[in-house]
């Protein structure tokens, strides 16, 4: 088994899913807490298949996951689950603290010990990827040189804070306790099953719906889109070869200006499915206030992941665009559980 926290939001429920396609494959225990980003219906095509094990429950609870290491002996353990909302943690930093701070340490606790009763053999072969972002680096000017996994940690918004206490925590439990962690530091991703307060889903639909396409500022921020398949993928590599203790960036070699993202969007749908006015989407564009403390750039520099372990994004930007606007325009039924909230009926169904 390897055991997935997190499996419910965007990137985790991608990584099950695309794990769970190969035959092979061992099982998940997926452990997530289904916050507003957990969403089951994501992984609903999983209803029948007998390897995935979903449990409701905290990183945080000391309890729960001592008890799910301990039954299902799990041969790794890759950490998704986060707060991830930048927007989110400037109204609300709390639950950043709790959830990737203290949660993070938790898991890192209740994973030591329970690594620490494996045979020899078990405790060579077990490992803690780490799941974290790019924003931990900071902000890069317009010439500056994309992150490396040497560039210093400058987090400037309570999220990307809270991430950069997590990977220290990670850090320093391989250096103090020889624990076997691993740790990738991703760009923006985008795909299918991305909730849509995120710009790219949140575009998409707002689009489709009439209404505005709100862009921050004046728009050039940019940022290095990933497509989340590749992501899974890169993560899949770095699982199976990645050095211990060893931190690898993974992007997408795709830096993109907002207002460039957003237009793009617009004109595919201009295709796809135009306007009943037969006017742009582009006219729908409204510019709004200014995110608080809005880093201006991320750009990451994916040679080492290249160099080491041979991986590289398999989609460009505008392949990945593509499938995705079509993949919001193929799945009404998922989107209208996540708009009208009807995605957590689940839980009280489930829990009453
Ligand atoms: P998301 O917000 O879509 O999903 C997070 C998931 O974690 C949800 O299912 C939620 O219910 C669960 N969760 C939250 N708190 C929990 C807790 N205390 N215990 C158990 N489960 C909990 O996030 P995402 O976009 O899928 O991001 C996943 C990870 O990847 C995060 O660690 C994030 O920092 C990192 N990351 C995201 C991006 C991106 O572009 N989205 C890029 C780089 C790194
Ligand atoms: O870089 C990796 C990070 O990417 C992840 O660690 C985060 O979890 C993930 O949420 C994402 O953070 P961003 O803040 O970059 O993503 P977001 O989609 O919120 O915003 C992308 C850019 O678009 C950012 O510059 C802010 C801008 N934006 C966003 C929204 C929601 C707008 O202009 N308008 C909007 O309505």
């Amino acid at each position: 088994m390897i055991l997935v926290t997190g499996g419910a939001g965007f990137i985790g429920g991608n990584f099950v899913l695309d794990w769970l396609k190969v035959p092979g494959n061992e099982g998940i225990i997926n452990l997530d807490k289904l916050t507003y980003a957990g969403n089951l219906a994501t992984l609903a095509s999983l209803k029948d298949d007998l390897r995935h094990i979903f449990v409701h429950g905290d990183i945080g609870d000391q309890v729960l996951v001592t008890r799910l290491l301990k039954e299902y002996q799990p041969r790794a353990i890759i950490n998704f689950a986060a707060e991830s909302h930048v927007d989110r943690s400037i109204h609300g930093p709390a639950e950043f603290v709790t959830t990737n701070i203290v949660g993070t340490f938790n898991l890192l606790e209740c994973a030591r010990e329970y690594w620490s009763g494996l045979s020899a053999s078990s405790k060579n072969a077990f490992r803690f990827h780490h799941v974290s972002t790019d924003e931990v680096y900071g902000s890069l000017s317009a010439t500056d040189p994309a992150f490396t996994e040497t560039n210093s940690y400058e987090p400037n918004s309570p999220y990307s804070a809270s991430k950069a206490a997590s990977d220290h925590l990670v850090r320093a439990w391989f250096h103090t306790y020889g624990f076997p962690v691993v740790t990738t530091n991703c760009s923006n991703n985008y795909g299918p099953y991305h909730f849509p307060e995120k710009l790219i889903p949140l575009v998409i639909l707002n689009a489709l719906n009439g209404k505005p396409l709100p862009i921050y500022g004046d728009g050039q921020q940019i940022r290095d889109w990933l497509y989340v398949g590749d992501h899974c993928s890169a993560i899949r590599e770095v699982l199976a070869k990645g050095k211990l203790g060893e931190t690898y960036n993974i992007g997408g070699w795709n830096e993109k200006a907002n207002i460039e993202v957003v237009k793009t969007i617009c004109i595919i749908l201009d295709e796809l499915k135009p306007r009943i006015d037969g006017k742009s989407y582009i006219d729908q564009i409204t510019y709004v206030k200014d995110r608080p403390g809005h880093d201006r750039r991320y750009a990451i520099d994916a040679g080492k992941i290249e160099r080491e372990l041979g991986w590289r994004p398999a989609e460009t930007f505008d392949t990945g665009i593509r499938k995705t606007v079509q993949w919001y325009l193929d799945n009404p039924v998922w989107i209208e559980g996540v708009v009208s909230g009807s995605y957590r009926d689940w839980l009280s169904k489930q829990y009453n």
